[in-house]
Formats: structure tokens, C-alpha cells, sequence
């Protein structure tokens, strides 16, 4: 696995400090609020799992699955529910946790499917975003770190289902996926 990755772009130790300073903010910004947070499978599960374990307040925890079709490196924005919640979130305070934003349009879908369901507020938290590849104007509330316009790995990131248990962020190999 190692062998297929050109360069370690997020240590363990950096995603670990990120993802306690995320942690703290959260819990600061959410007092008193009805919070569940929402981890968008499957990318998101190692850093939902790190996160809410720095959120030092009540929470919920539900999941949701979505996918644009195809197995390519890039979102087709046609995206379609493969699991919804399990409960409602009429009322409650939404905080949608990513893996990562890329062209937005997996977001942009999102927020227009949670906003509609009578929330009292719906947020986003990404550990990461290629702000330069953005084509919709969604911005997340809160993230971890901004990435250059590479196919990256590891944490929960996926090529072909492949890599997610890679601790640290890496850039793969161009000719792995070419
Ligand atoms: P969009 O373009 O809709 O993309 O913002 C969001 C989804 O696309 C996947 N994605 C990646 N997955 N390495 C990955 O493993 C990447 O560099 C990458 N860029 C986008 C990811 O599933 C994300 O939720
Ligand atoms: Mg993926």
C-alpha cells in the first residue's frame, strides 16, 4: 500500500492536531443547541470517529450515504441517496461531516436535501477542500485543511475502495489510477 503512494501530504500528528482544534471550536460554538452530527459514509468515518471524541458536549450521531455515479476520480454532481438517517432532524442542529469538498456539487445536494427537512440550522465541517477545483459556491464552515488539486488517500479516502485505512493523507501515484 505504501509503495503506491508519491508523497505523505498530512501527518498523523497534523490531522490529530487539526482535528482537536476542530473539536474544541465545535464544542464552544454548539453549547446549549440540539446537535447531531451527520457522517457522510463512507469517507467520513475516520474523522467523524476522531472528531466527536473532541466534542465535549452533548451529541447525536446518525449516518447518511450518498454517491455520484461511476467509480472515476471526479463527482458527475448526479448524486443519489444510498442510505438516509435513521431519525429526524426537525428542530435540531445539523452539523454535516465530510471528508472532502471538490467540486461542491456533492455538498450543494446535500444542504438542499437536510435544509429541507425543518432543521434549526444546517452546518458543514470537511477535513479537506480543493478550493481551487470549487465550481459551486458552497462554503464549509468549518475545515481542516485547504489541498492542492491532487487525488489523495488515506483517512477515509478511498481509489476504488482501496487505501481508506491509511493513517496519514497521501498523494497517489498517477500511475495507479491512469
Ligand atoms: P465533489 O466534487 O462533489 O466531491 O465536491 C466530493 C466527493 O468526491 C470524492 N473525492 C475524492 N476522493 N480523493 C478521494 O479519495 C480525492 O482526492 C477526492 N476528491 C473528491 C469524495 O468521495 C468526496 O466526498
Ligand atoms: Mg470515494
Amino acid at each position: 500500500m505504501k509503495n503506491d503512494i508519491k508523497e505523505i501530504l498530512l501527518t498523523e500528528e497534523q490531522i490529530k492536531t487539526k482535528v482537536a482544534e476542530l473539536g474544541a471550536q465545535i464544542s464552544k460554538d454548539y453549547k446549549g443547541k440540539d446537535l447531531i452530527v451527520i457522517c457522510i459514509l463512507k469517507g467520513a468515518t475516520p474523522f467523524m470517529a476522531d472528531l466527536i471524541r473532541e466534542i465535549k458536549i452533548p451529541m447525536a450521531i446518525d449516518f447518511m450515504a450518498v454517491s455520484s455515479y461511476g467509480v472515476s476520480t471526479q463527482s458527475s454532481g448526479v448524486v443519489r441517496i444510498l442510505k438516509d438517517l435513521d431519525t429526524g432532524i426537525e428542530n435540531k442542529d445539523v452539523l454535516i461531516i465530510e471528508d472532502i469538498v471538490d467540486s461542491g456539487l456533492t455538498l450543494k445536494y446535500l444542504l438542499e436535501n437536510l435544509s429541507s427537512r425543518k432543521a434549526n440550522s444546517v452546518k458543514v465541517c470537511t477535513f479537506l477542500e480543493k478550493t481551487e477545483r470549487r465550481e459551486i459556491n458552497v462554503i464549509p464552515d468549518y475545515k481542516g485543511y485547504d489541498i492542492p488539486n491532487e487525488f489523495v488517500v488515506g483517512y477515509g479516502l478511498d481509489f476504488a475502495e482501496k487505501y481508506r485505512n491509511l493513517p496519514y493523507i497521501g498523494v497517489l501515484k498517477p500511475e495507479i489510477y491512469s
